[in-house]
């Protein structure tokens, strides 16, 4: 087999992996929504349900990049409606800081995300899912934080 042609071979083999911390309250029910509605996101999106958006401590982003992940996102309720009131404002302004850092070190902007979405927004939590994972394919594997990851 030429060598062209198993590149290409490992290229399409690969599948991203990419985490999603999701609200309890809010986008944690939104897809639960999704899935009842049987609405698609790809499976690549593995979810992982916190108390509260706010709960997630920036070195768990650092962490899931450390193991691997190629893409982060981040899921809790719209401002204002967060189950502990400002949880999501912290949230916000933690995430626009770590973000940034992380694009200074080499984690392109594209890999991480906030959004918020809702009980009610099985529709929205789908379609978000869907763009940020064809983000992250047209982004590929995340290899610039090689030197971060634990060599075994
Ligand atoms: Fe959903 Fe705080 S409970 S963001």
């Amino acid at each position: 087999m030429p060598m062209n042609e198993a590149n290409q071979e490992v290229k399409k083999e690969w599948k991203p992996k990419i985490v999603a911390f999701c609200c309890n309250w809010c986008s944690y029910a939104g897809a639960d929504l999704a899935g009842s509605s049987r609405l698609v996101y790809p499976a690549d999106v593995k979810i992982i349900r916190v108390p509260c958006s706010c709960r997630v401590n920036p070195m768990f982003i650092l962490r899931a990049f450390e193991k691997g992940a190629d893409g982060v996102i981040l899921c809790g309720c719209h401002p204002g409606d967060c189950h502990y009131s400002t949880g999501n404002y912290y949230t916000r302004r933690r995430m626009t800081l770590l973000f940034s850092m992380l694009d200074y070190i080499g984690v392109e902007k594209g890999r991480t995300r906030v959004e918020w979405v809702s009980a009610a927004e099985g529709v929205k939590f789908s379609t978000v899912m869907n763009n940020f994972v064809s983000k992250i394919y047209e982004l590929g594997e995340n290899v610039k934080v090689g030197d971060l990851r634990c060599k075994e």
